[in-house]
């Protein structure tokens, strides 16, 4: 069984309300009675109506200032209401029509007329309910689907991250002392970017397309990428290749990541002065994320230790990188990098190399000989 239509019935007469009151119980409504404006108001809140049968005439607030404050009220007003007064000269007709009054009963009331009337304002009350449950429950379910979807789109995005991330850390696998130098690399890289003045979504890009710079170096032979000597010119020739390698093995993708990460790793050896590799692209011909990951790039080879020496001193390094401004690496790029350098330090003491040192132990098949940074060698200035 529905609900039973609820109405309020306002007026100053006790006689008139129990007429009413009397008519409508009989129709099988929930009746309750307000003897004057205030008390009207407060029942409206009280019991809910979907209807109020109002004397305009009453003592303190008419039935027109309690019109006027429903309407006005969006929480009450779309409750329909029917003026009942011996009151109908146009001019207060006209009056509650403006104040948005829905229909009008003459006095005497006629039993007939009133029910009629109630009757048919319940149905469009019923139906405006009905269509704002509908609209809410919509609403609700839209809500719901939008934020599975956006659930779905994070974990497909997260998995998608995960994978490009493990896919750099295998090209890393053999020849770096630590995972962790990808790590490090990339947040330097980020905040290069951020304070260079690049967009949130470019920095973040950034951070996720830096760790596939290296990736090409799973196509050169182990026998160049784990010698622990100097390479001859010729094996030399072999390891720059790991840039169009991995720009190869980069290509053409539909992930704007991996677009990022195919320009990285094509540029991330080129020099300001135009002296890097593989093509010899000279200052602004490098794109920026190119200048930004080679800074980032040296600088943590630089601080790292390797199996042929040790970490160099931050004061160093740092000394390297600011003696390299306008050689290797963008003057601009450096001017950042050097704002950022309480940052870089943060990154650097984060994803510090023992958490790596730990997995490789824990890794059976890899022999420490075989970790041996010859990375060092390509990115030494
Ligand atoms: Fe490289």
């Amino acid at each position: 069984m529905p609900d039973r239509a609820r109405i309020l019935i306002v007026d100053d007469e006790d006689y008139n309300r129990k007429l009413i009151s009397g008519i409508l119980t009989r129709q099988n409504y929930s009746i309750a009675e307000a003897s004057n404006g205030e008390e009207a108001l407060k029942q409206v809140e009280k019991f809910s109506p979907d209807l109020l049968l109002l004397d305009i005439k009453m003592p303190g607030m008419s039935g027109f200032d309690v019109a006027k404050r429903l309407k006005a009220n969006d929480d009450f007003a779309l409750i329909p209401i029917v003026m009942v007064t011996a009151l109908s000269t146009l001019g207060h007709k006209a009056q509650a029509l403006e104040l948005g009054v829905d229909d009008f009963l003459t006095k005497p009331i006629n039993v007939a007329e009133l029910i009629a009337r109630v009757r048919s304002l319940l149905k469009v009350r019923a139906y405006y309910k009905h269509m704002k449950n509908y609209q809410m429950e919509l609403e609700i379910e839209v809500e719901k689907r939008t934020e599975q979807l956006r659930r779905s789109m994070e974990k497909i995005k997260a998995a998608s991250l995960d994978t490009i991330n493990r896919l750099s850390m295998a090209a890393e696998y053999k020849d770096e002392d630590t995972g962790a130098h990808i790590q490090r690399m990339s947040n330097y890289a980020a905040a290069v970017a951020r304070r260079i003045g690049l967009k949130d979504q470019s920095v973040q890009a950034i951070l996720y397309a830096a760790p596939m710079h290296d990736l090409g170096k799973i196509g050169i032979p182990d026998r160049i990428l784990l010698k622990p000597g100097k390479l001859e010119p010729d094996e030399w020739k072999i390891m720059k290749q790991h840039t169009t390698i991995g720009a190869q093995i980069l290509n053409e993708s539909s992930s704007a990541f991996i677009r990022l990460g195919k320009v990285i790793a094509l540029t991330h050896h080129e020099k300001w002065d135009g002296t890097g590799y593989p093509y010899g692209l000279k200052g602004k011909e490098i794109l920026l994320t190119g200048r930004i990951v080679a800074i980032a790039d040296v600088f943590d080879a630089l601080i790292s230790k390797r199996p042929y020496k040790e970490p160099f001193s931050l004061e160093k390094s740092f000394a390297i990188i600011e003696e390299n401004s306008g050689a290797h690496f963008d003057p601009e790029v450096v001017r950042a990098f050097f704002t950022v350098k309480d940052e870089i330090l943060l990154y650097k003491n984060k994803y510090h190399d023992s958490e790596s040192r730990r997995k490789r132990r824990m890794t059976p098949f890899v022999r420490p000989e075989q970790a041996v940074g010859l990375d060092d060698k390509l990115h030494m200035v």
